[in-house]
């Protein structure tokens, strides 16, 4: 069997749909190494997405993001997770439009357990629920755009929607 060349699953979804926490169980049950281009801009950078933001800028930001999608696209074997905002860039649903992207459907209420929204994201920072309600609003026609399934993430454990993930590629 050939080595795959690019990712075999690219998980999108909004903060707190458990893009992370999935991808990380998944690649462990696949036994392939997850990337997360959230990590990956901040070592890019050397510093926080926050001081990112707070220092070049939110358009600084997504060109980063851009250029972390296209590697991570194109160089990395494995699991991938996309930053709540990635799907924005037309280049980036260009990007995923070959490949098997699962789309996490996560309900506000979850979405707050999950991250308790006061985490360090630069767009949550005033009124976080209203705020992700907002992005949520804008972004799921995009989410659905890039996703070949869509894996509802209500009331399941990661383990769990890692399974449904599994049987939805
Ligand atoms: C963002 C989501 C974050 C991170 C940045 C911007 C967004 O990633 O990329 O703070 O625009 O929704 P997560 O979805 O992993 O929280």
């Amino acid at each position: 069997m050939s080595m795959p060349t690019g990712p075999v699953v690219v998980l999108v979804g909004p903060p707190g749909s458990g893009k992370s926490t999935v991808g990380r169980v998944l690649a462990e049950r696949l036994g392939l190494p997850f990337r997360d281009t959230d990590a990956d801009i901040e070592q890019t950078a050397g510093k926080p997405i926050p001081e990112i933001f707070v220092d070049e800028g939110e358009p600084h930001f997504r060109q980063l993001e851009r250029d972390a999608v296209r590697a991570a696209t194109t160089g990395h074997a494995g699991v991938l997770a996309l930053g709540g905002g990635a799907v924005m860039a037309e280049e980036t649903r260009a990007l995923l439009a070959p490949l098997p992207v699962v789309f996490l459907e996560v309900a506000l209420g979850d979405a707050v357990k999950r991250v308790g929204l006061d985490a360090p994201r630069p767009l949550l920072a005033v009124n976080p629920r209203a705020r992700w309600r907002e992005l949520m609003e804008a972004r799921r026609p995009l989410y659905l755009e890039v996703a070949t399934a869509v894996v509802d993430t209500q009331d399941r454990t990661p383990e769990q929607v890692a399974d449904a993930v599994l049987e939805a590629l």
